[in-house]
């Protein structure tokens, strides 16, 4: 039977949650323990996952320190990744780091150098990899159905969707950005898996803040983190586009947006010289080619019953038993994070900006 891996989970709130529920669906990992600086999810978690009090923490050092657990999940806003994922690498658990890997590619270094002189595991919340279809895509590509990879276009826009509108996901200091450092890490992972284009070598973007601020002006239809705080703070940006080069053997064009005055639409397209293929947001795998002298579109429809967040908690379960390598590792989290640094500094200066090997 296969060893039973005991998580300590630091910030029980919305994603969370969503791990707690993975592990408590598919018995990957047993939750050991949890940790968060409120109390109401705190109590509410304790309750649902049945974790006795004991186990339960307000001060995420005292759970390194106390806790019996083997792992532990880093789910708190931005700005703690990094103090968070060293203190646990150190304290010689296995950690899952939630995305983005940290608020800085600064910041994303020092938590590779802490992960490669560790024993433990770092593996990247990046889990859009674990769709059937990413997996089904990146599968094609390796076999060459799709030939030379040449172009990534990526796209994920809503149309009034800020999470949390005043909270930390709208705060400069706490988040580091907007939908580009929230949403963008997603797309640009998922882009650079699938084709394996891991060397972003230049960018030029722009980023722009129209909807978010003044907060009491904004257009409130849904949202992942609870209605607007009137009194909170918004200096991120809403929208971000741009395009990156691969060296010169490919290229990225990207769309992001928390806010933008069209619809939504969520979907990454590989084109290579023998087919192309869109995966839409969760969604059908299409993929574009040719047989003889006809243009052929295969759609592949996908029914499972682990979600993706199931099978990312099974494999981080697997790897902290050994068995497999991390699915997402901290050396890609590095390359995403330079390449959201550069997109940054390219709307700033209005340059083309080199990313850093
Ligand atoms: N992969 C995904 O699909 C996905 C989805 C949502 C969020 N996220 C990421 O997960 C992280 C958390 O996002 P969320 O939406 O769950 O945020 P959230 O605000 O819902 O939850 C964060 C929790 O962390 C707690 N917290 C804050 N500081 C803490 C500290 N010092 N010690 C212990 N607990 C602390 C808060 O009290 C809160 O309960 C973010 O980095 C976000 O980008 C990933």
């Amino acid at each position: 039977m296969a060893k039973n891996v005991k998580l300590g989970i630091i910030g029980i709130n919305s994603i969370g949650a969503t791990h707690a529920n993975a592990c408590v669906k598919t018995g990957a990992m047993e939750i050991a323990a949890i940790c968060d600086v409120a109390a109401e999810p705190l109590e509410e978690a304790a309750k649902k996952y049945d974790v006795s009090a004991s186990a339960c923490f307000k001060d995420y050092r005292k759970m390194l320190a106390e806790a019996d657990i083997d792992a532990v999940a880093v789910c708190t806003p931005n700005v703690f990744h990094k103090e968070m994922a060293i203190a646990a690498l150190e304290a010689g658990k296995h950690v899952f780091l939630e995305k983005p890997m940290a608020m800085s590619a600064a910041e994303g270094a020092e938590i590779l150098a802490a992960a490669e002189k560790a024993k433990g595991v770092l593996q990247m919340g990046m889990v859009q990899r674990q769709q059937a279809q990413a997996a089904e895509l990146r599968k094609l590509v390796t076999e060459g159905k799709l030939g030379e990879i040449y172009h990534m276009h990526t796209v994920l826009i809503r149309r009034r969707g800020i999470p949390g509108l005043g909270g930390w996901f709208t705060t400069k200091a706490m988040s580091n950005g907007g939908p580009l450092i929230d949403l963008g890490v997603h797309w640009f992972d998922l882009a650079m898996h699938i084709s394996g284009h891991w060397n972003p070598t230049a960018v030029s973007a722009k980023t722009y803040a129209k909807f978010g601020s003044p907060i009491k002006d904004y257009t409130y239809v849904s949202m992942w983190a609870g209605p607007p705080k009137l009194d909170g703070v918004c200096d991120v940006e809403d929208y971000a586009t741009g395009f990156v080069r691969f060296g010169d053997k490919a290229t990225l064009s990207f769309e992001i947006a928390w806010a933008a005055n069209t619809e939504g639409k969520a979907f990454v397209e590989i084109l290579g010289d023998k087919g192309g293929a869109r995966i839409v947001d969760s969604d059908d795998l299409v993929v574009f080619g040719e047989e003889g002298s006809r243009l052929t579109d295969v759609k592949y429809g996908f029914h499972t019953e682990a979600t993706s967040y199931d099978q990312q908690m099974l494999k981080f379960a697997a790897a902290c038993r050994g068995e497999i390598p991390p699915v997402a590792t901290a050396k890609e989290g590095l390359t995403v994070m330079k390449l959201i640094d550069a997109i940054y500094t390219s709307s700033e200066t209005n340059k083309e900006v080199v990313i850093p090997g």
